[in-house]
């Protein structure tokens, strides 16, 4: 496994790490045993960084990183939780400006309370804002609100996720930020463009998620494929429930099979399709790691090999980025 330095918080982190959302259930059913032993084999693998949050499972996903900390006390195990989704209903009925009012300190404490509880510590690592609306980065007080919490020793560091590349650009202006986590993957290459030489000028670390599209960039979805009728693979394809560019990076599902038939033309041998996506994320400098999501220990395996396999050509990584100029800029790039 490589490491990387994530923002300044002193934390040294995997180059590919773990996305917990799946485990907490709301991909489809899953068995908390097989889920362990996934984060057991991240930990075998030399992940040392998990990315949840308090509405993943309704804090399951927090209940077993907290437990995989009890089964593995010897191993360094950094978690990165979220707040503010806990504000229901986040989006649809209410406006904007409402959900962002409540992005406060009273809020914010609590959710952060609910999250210690779960995880069973005294301080939480990293607590990023979970998507907040734009809104919520024009309002300086819900920054110092996350900095009083850091006084207080309640969060150690902080950062936001976040869903467009203004409020990632945005969210640098605030000097305590530590991360941003946004979707960056061969098929989401916006934040490339301008984001990336921002953040890594004020040394903010960069969490790549949907790394692998929602499945759809390990090469192994078909036209047939189905899924569980509580993945929102199955009820997010356009954006019904959350943002539209979640599932499947918001782009059309036939048009990225036809994209993937042509990355995978472009794969070295002896690399997966999806050891290719997480090694294309990682050939850029300024991110400090992907957070594939996975539900058992082969997944997890097999992704964390990624971290060592041999560079991409700067001709692959061309032919990579003209196939996003042909194919999919026109769909999504200016939708972000
Ligand atoms: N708003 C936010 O802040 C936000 C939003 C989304 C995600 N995230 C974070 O980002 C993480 C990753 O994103 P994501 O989970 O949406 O998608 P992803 O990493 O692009 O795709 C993950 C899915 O791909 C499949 N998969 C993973 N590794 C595989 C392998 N080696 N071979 C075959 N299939 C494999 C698994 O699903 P199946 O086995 O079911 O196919 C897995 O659940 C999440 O877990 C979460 O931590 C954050």
């Amino acid at each position: 496994m490589q490491y990387r330095e994530l923002g300044r918080t002193g934390y040294r982190v995997s180059q590919v790490s773990f996305g917990a959302w799946a485990i907490g259930g709301s991909w489809g059913a899953t068995e908390d045993r097989e889920s362990l032993a996934a984060l057991h084999q991240a930990v075998n693998s030399g992940v040392n960084f998990f990315d949840t949050a308090d509405v993943y499972g309704d804090g399951r996903s927090e209940r077993l990183l907290a437990q995989l900390k009890r089964e593995r006390p010897d191993a360094e195990i950094i978690i990165a939780t979220k707040a503010g989704r806990r504000s229901q209903p986040h989006t649809a009925a209410h406006t904007a400006a409402h959900t962002a009012e409540r992005y406060n300190a009273a809020n914010l404490t609590a959710y952060v309370e609910r999250s210690l509880q779960n995880l069973n510590t005294d301080a939480l690592d990293l607590v990023q804002l979970h998507c907040p609306p734009t809104d919520v980065y024009y309002r300086p007080e819900v920054f110092a609100a996350l900095d009083r919490l850091v006084e207080q020793g309640k969060i150690r560091f902080y950062g936001v996720s976040v869903e467009r590349v203004e409020e990632a650009m945005k969210a640098l202006e605030y000097p305590n930020v530590q991360s941003v986590q946004i979707i960056f993957n061969c098929f989401r290459q916006r934040p490339a463009d301008r984001f990336f030489c921002a953040a890594f000028q004020k040394q903010v670390g960069i969490l790549a998620r949907l790394p692998l599209s929602s499945g759809m960039l390990t090469g192994k979805l078909t036209r047939d494929s189905q899924f569980a009728a509580e993945d929102h693979r199955n009820f997010n394809r356009y954006g019904a429930a959350f943002d539209a560019g979640e599932t499947f990076s918001g782009i059309d599902y036939d048009t990225q099979l036809q994209a993937v038939e042509q990355l995978k033309a472009l794969v070295p041998p002896g690399m997966t399709l999806a050891q290719f996506a997480l090694r294309w994320i990682a050939m850029f400098e300024a991110v400090t790691c992907s957070i594939p999501g996975a539900k058992n220990p082969l997944q997890v395996a097999a992704n964390c090999a990624a971290a060592e396999v041999h560079a991409l050509c700067d001709d692959t990584m061309l032919a990579v980025q003209k196939l996003y100029e042909d194919r999919i800029k026109p769909l999504v790039h200016h939708r972000w």
